[in-house]
């Protein structure tokens, strides 16, 4: 049986909710103090197991992404990296770590330092444990052309490429530490069509030649299907269903998850960018819905919706954070 790579419980971060006001579902008025951005996921990455995150903006995708990599400290709960529980860390051990955990970013003109060349960008985190320069150099060298880019990009500032171009550099930066995870935060949506799917396909390339495992984040199914082997859906900081990415988009049970591949067509990453559309507004991280906090848009919801929460639980060949899937299967 596989390995667990990653292994992720009860995780939550909150984040202090600066001075808001907000009405509560009966019409008071409450004083906001709290955001629920990741609210209770537990999940297992398998080794060579790509793994896909879903949701609407504001889901809590982005801070799932940087509290599993300690670029913020977790509220509440724990993350296993093979076994070893890596929440408490010392500085000196998570240094150590870092080079293992990596991560894309959706926007790759602000998350590469503008005052930078690419050769310093790209060698920037492999320098922190390698302390010979030649061979940081020819790593360097090596992996430009990996990307997909020539030697003459590394004299390059940012501003001087193109949005693509960038990516690959950000891609460059995130394996030249040889990997085991990285994260992929929405890594194609400032992108144009045609550069998405050269981008999307570059990253499957670079897998099968280092190995690496994904997680690939995006609003966008069709993006997070073609990257993924299982798809985790968020909404509102937990995860409401998980299950392998063909049972999912063909057979969506969870009623959420069922309306955000009501309104697509066959995934393909090739074709247009498929916006999910919801019914409703997504309500506050700062003001929950009680019981099922999906019930104020659910169209199958019943009394027992609102006052009691769903945990996820084993339904066939996936888990599904629904009390009725098993009626709603019937109906
Ligand atoms: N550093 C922060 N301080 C306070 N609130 C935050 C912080 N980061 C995120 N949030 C809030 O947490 C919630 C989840 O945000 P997050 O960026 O994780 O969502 P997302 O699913 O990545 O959205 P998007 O698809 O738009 O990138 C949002 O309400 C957001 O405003
Ligand atoms: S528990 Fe109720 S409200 Fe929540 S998704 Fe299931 S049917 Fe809808
Ligand atoms: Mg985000």
């Amino acid at each position: 049986m596989a390995k667990v790579l990653l292994r992720v419980e009860n995780l939550k971060k909150y984040f202090p909710a600066k001075g808001g006001l907000f009405y509560t579902e009966k019409g008071i008025l409450a004083k906001a103090s709290v955001i629920h951005a990741v609210d209770d996921v537990s999940f297992n990455l398998f080794e060579n197991e790509n793994l896909g995150i879903v949701g609407e903006s504001g889901c809590g995708k982005s801070t799932l992404a940087a509290t599993i990599l300690l670029l913020y400290k977790p509220t509440f709960g724990k993350i296993y990296f093979y076994d070893k529980e890596i929440t408490q860390l010392s500085s000196e051990e998570l240094r150590r770590l870092r080079p293992k955990l990596q991560m894309v970013f959706q926007d790759p003109y602000s998350s590469l330092n503008p005052r930078m060349r690419v050769k310093d960008i790209v060698a920037e985190p492999l320098s922190l444990i390698e302390k010979n320069k030649y061979n940081v150099t020819q790593k360097v060298r090596e992996i430009i052309v990996k990307v997909g880019l020539r030697e003459e990009h590394l004299e390059r500032y940012p501003h001087e490429l193109s949005a693509g171009q960038r990516q690959r550099v950000a891609i460059a930066r995130s394996i030249i530490t040889n990997p085991k995870l990285v994260i992929l935060d929405e890594p194609t949506s400032a992108l144009d069509v045609s550069t998405q799917a050269q981008i999307l396909n570059l990253l499957k390339d670079l897998q099968k030649e280092y190995g690496m495992n994904y997680i690939s984040i995006s609003h966008n199914i069709s993006v997070v299907s073609y990257m993924s082997d299982r798809i985790a859906v968020m909404y509102l900081g937990k995860i409401v269903e998980i299950g392998k990415t063909e049972d999912l988009i063909i057979r969506p049970k969870h009623p959420y998850t069922k309306i955000l591949m009501g309104s697509i067509p066959l995934p393909d990453p090739k074709r247009r960018d498929y916006m999910m559309e919801v019914i409703g507004e997504t309500p506050s991280p700062v003001n929950i819905p009680t019981g099922c906090r999906f019930h104020p848009r659910c169209p199958y919801a019943k009394e027992i919706c609102k006052v009691s929460e769903p945990n996820l639980r084993e339904i066939e060949d996936r888990l599904v954070a629904c009390h009725l899937v098993e009626e709603i299967e019937k109906s």
